[in-house]
């Protein structure tokens, strides 16, 4: 999604904007554009595609590029308006002194528009933002002051921004607002930066303040100052980064999608540290902050979040009720944030997210957080502003994920919703399930070694996705504590190569997309010994009789229905509890190669972004 980025200092401006906007690019954008000054002028380079085209517009420029040591930047991911050079970023007003980047949504941006245009306001794109920039404008007008404009701006706008701008009459500053998408402002010596996420300055600095909600800040090359909502001028609150720069590269690999699978078995490893020792060892868990009688209290469990993760909670849903033995819900957020909902301080909320940004489902914690239920976060970014509302906060510390597919955030959300699910149990001191307990435990350590078999042989993996890297449509069928990842397989296999993939539970094949079934159709089914093995099996016999091929997932099959499947993958042995947690690899694997195959942009697919921060 959108991003932006602002340097202030003595170094080429345009080379640190460039930098941090490529290592936004991850995000998803379809523009991008940056505004250089110098004390004599503000220009503003913009381009539609690909950051390449900007970066070739800036080497025809050289000597503004040169002599510019304050600039701001911006990656679009286009909400109001085509993708085009126009409806990119930066956005300026009619006498082009004021110059703006935005991240979020302005809602009342048509009713500001017509306002603007009786003061004769002309707009050159179709943009929210534009409207943003012509009211700061028009608001710098009356106070010939860039802070109290934004000030007096950002009080008439509904809805989300980050925003940061800059003013030729005041050639020595960065003004920047926030409300609900996230703002951090790097800090240097003798420079400062400012960005909408960490991998954007992170070569620079490791020490930021994060802007609140409804704070402004001025910045110059040696000061930061914030007000706060009421105009006060508060104190810095300067706070380290997590991540170091080498985590931004992609080590040899090919794309970071496939870096980021391979280094699933060190990820869970790292969310075992500390919590799971051994067998026969207690789950520790810290972070969660309930008391033994406040669990024994808990009557219901909500999960909350969007696309992998959600699918995620789908399987955290079959542990947490067999385990801890209390009923669980699971909904998308965004449907979840337009119900009248029913939760109270006996539900537990769990809301998961890998980026701790997406716009759904922080409305969603809100939303369930005013009915007195503990929440839960279980997230990838500890700095994030989900993790900022958490009661609980379970952070996964799967590493910076850059591919805009999920994969090792997913894997490292299904090992903490294990966890949960095992601590509750213990906590509740349930009897039953002890020995599938300890069973559970001694293969959660052991994972890590299965996932290390799966992606050090892949070559009949890759061979499968070549074969059906031509097909047009692709249905994944499983059942039971399998079913979340045929939804979780097909979208990864849509997401990156735009096949029509589609997830169903092998069970309601025959109430109706059976009809879709002939020899055009491949069938991937997900067979794991245990509870559904026969049932998955007679669903294949089904989809074979209509001629459909049939690619089989599995961990044992006897050679007499081998015969079934026209090609087979074999993973390695494990219970039914621990299944999702091993196919998945080869779900995300086979995705990647057809994608890859294909010629496809695996890690930034198109109109797809990494961090979903509108609604
Ligand atoms: O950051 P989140 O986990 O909250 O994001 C939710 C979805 O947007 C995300 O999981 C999306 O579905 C993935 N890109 C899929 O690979």
């Amino acid at each position: 999604m959108c991003g932006i980025i602002g340097y202030i200092g003595d170094k080429t401006a345009s080379d640190i904007l460039i930098s941090g906007l490529s290592h936004l690019e991850y995000r998803g954008y379809d523009s991008s554009g940056v505004a250089l000054m110098n004390n004599e002028e503000v220009n503003v380079f913009k381009a539609s595609g690909k950051l390449i085209n900007l970066i070739e517009i800036l080497k025809t420029k050289q000597n503004i590029c040169a002599k510019s040591k304050i600039g701001i930047g911006h990656i679009r991911w286009a909400t109001h308006g085509l993708p085009t050079t126009q409806n990119a970023h930066p956005h300026t007003c009619n006498c082009k002194n004021l110059t703006l980047v935005h991240n979020g949504i302005i809602e009342n941006y048509q009713e500001l528009k017509k306002e603007l245009e009786k003061q004769g306001a002309v707009f050159a794109s179709q943009t929210d933002t534009e409207v943003a920039a012509h009211l700061i404008a028009y608001e710098y007008g009356k106070t010939k002051n860039l802070l109290n404009a934004m000030q007096n701006a950002a009080k008439k706008i509904k809805g989300a921004f980050a925003f940061c701008a800059i003013h030729k009459e005041e050639p020595d500053r960065i003004v920047v607002a926030k409300r609900n998408a996230p703002l951090i402002i790097g800090v240097g010596q003798g420079e400062n930066f400012i960005a909408s996420d960490i991998p954007a300055i992170i070569e620079y600095t490791k020490k930021a303040i994060y802007l609140s909600d409804y704070q402004i800040g001025v910045i110059t090359k040696d000061s930061i100052e914030i007000y706060d909502e009421k105009n006060t001028l508060i104190p810095n609150k300067i706070e380290y980064l997590p991540f170091e720069a080498v985590a931004i590269s992609k080590m040899g690999y090919k794309h970071f999608m496939l870096k980021e699978i391979h280094e699933q078995s060190d990820v869970v490893r790292n969310v075992l540290a500390g919590k799971l020792l051994s067998a026969d060892k207690k789950v520790v868990l810290d972070e969660f902050k309930l008391t033994k009688k406040e669990i024994k209290n808990i009557k219901r469990i909500q999960i909350i979040a969007c696309g992998t993760s959600y699918h995620a909670g789908l399987i955290g849903k079959y542990v947490l009720e067999k385990f801890a033995k209390i009923p669980v819900d699971v909904e998308a957020s965004s449907e979840y944030i337009y119900r009248d909902t029913i939760a109270d301080k006996n539900t537990l909320a769990i809301g998961i997210s890998q980026s701790g940004e997406t716009a759904d489902t922080i409305t969603a914690i809100k939303q369930i957080k005013q009915d007195n239920s503990h929440v839960v976060i279980i997230t990838n970014r500890a700095d994030s502003t989900m993790a900022r509302l958490a009661d609980s906060l379970l952070p996964v510390s799967a590493g910076i994920e850059v591919s805009v597919a999920a994969t090792k955030s997913y894997m490292a959300q299904l090992i903490s919703l294990y966890l949960l699910a095992i601590y509750l149990y213990e906590q509740k001191e349930v009897e039953q399930y002890k020995k599938e307990i300890a069973t559970l435990k001694q293969e959660l350590l052991e994972l890590p070694s299965k996932i290390e078999a799966i992606v050090e042989n892949t070559s009949n993996i890759q061979r499968i996705a070549k074969k059906y890297s031509s097909y047009k449509d692709f249905i994944f069928i499983a059942r039971g504590i399998n079913y979340p990842n045929a939804l979780e397989g097909a979208l990864k296999l849509k997401e990156i190569s735009y096949i029509n993939a589609t997830g169903y539970s092998a069970g309601e094949l025959k109430h109706g997309p059976i009809a879709m079934l002939d020899n055009n159709m491949p069938v991937l089914a997900i067979l794991n010994t245990g509870s559904v093995y026969d049932k998955v099996l007679s669903n294949c016999e089904e989809a074979k009789a209509r001629q459909a091929k049939l690619i089989g997932v599995t961990n044992y099959i006897e050679e007499k229905d081998a015969s079934l499947f026209d090609d087979i993958i074999t993973i390695p042995l494990g219970s039914e509890t621990i299944g999702p947690a091993i196919n998945i690899v080869v779900l995300q694997l086979l995705a990647y190669y057809i994608a890859e195959y294909l010629g496809k942009d695996v890690d930034q697919p198109r109109n797809l972004a990494k961090s979903v921060t509108v609604e």
